[in-house]
């Protein structure tokens, strides 16, 4: 039997360093108290300097940079042989070598911005490993390069040391959540990823059967079914750090594959998933950033705010609490003065007065939004006046703005002149409007109004230096969004869908609702929230299949729809489902938001486009026809 067989026998200098004398230390290690030793570290040319008869090079590995001398003439450590000096005066950057040498203190001339400054290796011994080219960028921490070309060369890019330091977060994240699971008494247990096609939520990616003619699988948008299985199961408690996949627009916070620390409990109520979860993330910001969250948390619990009042105050379900800069909803304001005088909110105010519009479902609103006086000065004329091209971006039709003056009244807008004293005045009141504010009104279809108001506000604060362009600025917000309503109104299709997926458990008291009035249902769904993004969301399940039932009734799915999609999790409810809840966080965005990312693909090692393309392998690429023919798929072209 042969128990070693050394891979490099053709070349005795590399059989030497990796057979025979091993790397001693990692380019991070070394420090004065080290002066003296031999040691053998490998790693990446960072940079070299020929000095006439010596030359400097600074190696680079995975932890840090070392110092290396590689000089004939040491005192002391003299043994560099000639050849060796030579190969050293060729070395370029990027090539990969090993050195064996003698650490030295550098006495006066240390680098401070270097952990290992105080020390240099005098090289006694230099192998080559590898050469490389020229590379397209710096391996530099600061680069002015293109994201295309950083993509096109990632290993490289990868190679720098931010994203070093990034994919080394993403490493104590996963390890700090296995721990904390492991110890909370979570399984670790896995899921499918080619999984039955079911409909609502994401859309799926779809995988074409060989084996089964004209069929697909699809690829699992998240564990959920699954994960509500394992509790059927009587796994109790489970988490997974799995990959998802959806195949949605992308933004600078989504990818078509990315990753979620999955998690779902037996026997428990929202309450005991949020303390769960708040523990994680006090976990996770003590390990990975040295934050003790309990300084700004002392209660060790994330406050939470009804779904409504993050629509009406916000705009949308994922407020940045990092600033204040409340929305007021003046539809009622405007429909009790009849429109006030102004025209548009004339309009609007008749729809409801005549009884097309319901004051409760979501038509269309009037918003206003106050700048308090110490923040309207800092904006100048040109720059309010940009910001109407920022929201038609948005699809808005203008911006509506007054500024106040000190008896109330308002100047510098269009609306000033119709607007009756008594809407103004309760127009004043609704938004707490004084001396020098300046106010902002969207009116029209709820969604747009929301979310260009949204949009606004953080772009306001990012204006106003509230928060910074990117990053969290040193302040973390959380955010517990609750009580969302079971149903969302399509106009389209004039009838009621699910806001979130059809197993969510709707509030005891609303399920009388559920036949009569399916808007005023609200359930036991949740986001968490951080710094203006949706980090994580869960819900707690319907484990009764006759509540279940009720609800493909008010989704109008009727029961043989229901069995055909959903048949499998029908039937694992009537086998004794306990009660369960569950969340997923976001793993990409919690990085990406812990560590001060501008994109998410910032955070993930090998990240897609914009188009959803993979710069560097150039995926998806076209397939040979016979490969599509053993699949049953013929490609139609799109039309030029
Ligand atoms: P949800 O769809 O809310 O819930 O997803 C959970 C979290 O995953 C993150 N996320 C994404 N991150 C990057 N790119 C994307 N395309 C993307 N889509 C979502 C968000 C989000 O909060 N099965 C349910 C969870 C449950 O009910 O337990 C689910 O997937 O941070």
């Amino acid at each position: 039997m042969e128990s070693f067989r050394a891979c490099y026998t053709g070349d005795p200098q590399m059989a030497r360093f990796i057979d025979e004398l091993k790397r001693s230390h990692r380019c991070s290690d070394l420090r004065a108290s080290d002066a003296g030793k031999e040691v053998v570290l490998f790693g990446w040319v960072a940079s070299y300097r020929d000095h006439g008869g010596c030359v400097f090079v600074d190696l680079r590995d995975r932890d840090g940079i070392t110092q290396i001398v590689f000089d004939p003439n040491l005192g002391g450590h003299g043994d560099l042989p000639k050849d060796a000096y030579a190969r050293a005066q060729a070395l370029r950057s990027e090539w990969v070598i090993g050195v064996r040498g003698v650490v030295t203190s550098r006495g006066a001339n240390k680098n401070p911005k270097l952990p290992t400054g105080e020390i240099e290796i005098h090289a006694a011994e230099l192998v080559v490993f590898n050469k490389a080219d020229t590379p397209p960028f710096e391996i530099a921490d600061e680069i002015d390069t293109g994201e295309e070309k950083r993509l096109q060369y990632r290993y490289l890019d990868l190679r720098r040391a931010p994203l070093q330091k990034t994919l080394r977060v993403r490493h104590q994240i996963n390890q700090t959540v296995r721990r904390y699971f492991d110890a909370e008494g979570f399984l670790e247990l896995e899921t499918p990823f080619m999984v039955k096609y079911t409909p609502g939520g994401a859309r799926n990616f779809l995988v074409p059967s060989r084996m089964n003619a004209g069929k697909f699988y699809a690829l699992a948008e998240s564990p959920q079914l699954f994960k509500q299985l394992y509790m059927v199961a009587g796994f109790d408690r489970y988490f997974q750090i799995v990959k998802c996949f959806r195949d949605e627009a992308l933004r600078l916070d989504r990818q078509p594959e990315f990753t979620q620390i999955d998690v779902e409990m037996s026997f428990v109520n929202q309450d005991d998933v949020f303390k769960v979860l708040e523990g994680m993330i006090f976990k996770v910001w003590k390990d990975v950033l040295g934050i003790d969250l309990k300084e700004k948390y002392p209660s060790g619990r994330f406050p939470q705010m009804p779904f409504s009042e993050s629509m009406s105050k916000y705009g949308n379900d994922k407020p940045d609490m990092r600033f204040d800069l409340p929305h007021a909803d003046i539809t009622d304001v405007v429909v009790d003065h009849a429109g006030g005088g102004i025209p548009f909110f004339k309009d609007i105010a008749e729809k409801f007065t005549s009884g097309k519009y319901r004051r409760d479902l979501p038509t269309e609103i009037v918003k206003a939004m106050r700048i308090p006086a110490e923040h309207a000065g800092k904006l100048s004329r040109t720059e309010v006046e940009k910001l109407e091209d920022f929201v038609k971006g948005m699809g808005a039709k203008g911006l509506a703005r007054a500024k106040v003056d000190a008896a109330g009244n308002w100047t510098q807008s269009p609306l000033a002149k119709t607007i009756t004293p008594e809407l103004r005045a309760a127009v004043n009141e609704r938004v707490g409007a004084k001396d020098g504010d300046l106010l902002f009104f969207q009116f029209g279809k709820t969604s747009v109004v929301q979310t260009v108001m949204a949009n606004l506000r953080v772009h306001l604060a990012k204006k106003l230096g509230l928060i910074p362009e990117s990053g969290h600025g040193g302040k973390f917000e959380f955010l517990w969004v609750i009580n969302p309503p079971l149903f969302e109104y399509d106009e389209e299709a004039n009838g009621w869908v699910a806001a979130h997926h059809a197993f969510t458990r709707p509030h005891d008291d609303c399920v009388d609702m559920l036949d009569k009035d399916p808007g005023k249902v609200l359930c036991y769904r949740y986001d968490l929230v951080l710094n203006g993004f949706e980090i994580g969301g869960g819900s707690i399940r319907l484990h009764d299949p006759e509540i279940q039932a009720k609800v493909f009734r008010a989704l109008g799915i009727a029961d043989d729809d229901a069995r055909e999609k959903f048949g499998f999790l029908l039937d694992a409810l009537r086998f004794g489902a306990p009660p369960h809840g569950g969340i997923a966080v976001g793993m990409d965005r919690l990085a990406m938001l812990l560590s001060g990312a501008q994109s998410l693909r910032d955070v993930i090692p090998f990240p897609k486009t914009q188009k959803g393309t993979d710069q560097m392998t150039d995926a998806p690429n076209k397939v040979e026809p016979q490969q599509l023919t053993e699949l049953h798929i013929r490609v139609v072209e799109p039309k030029a």
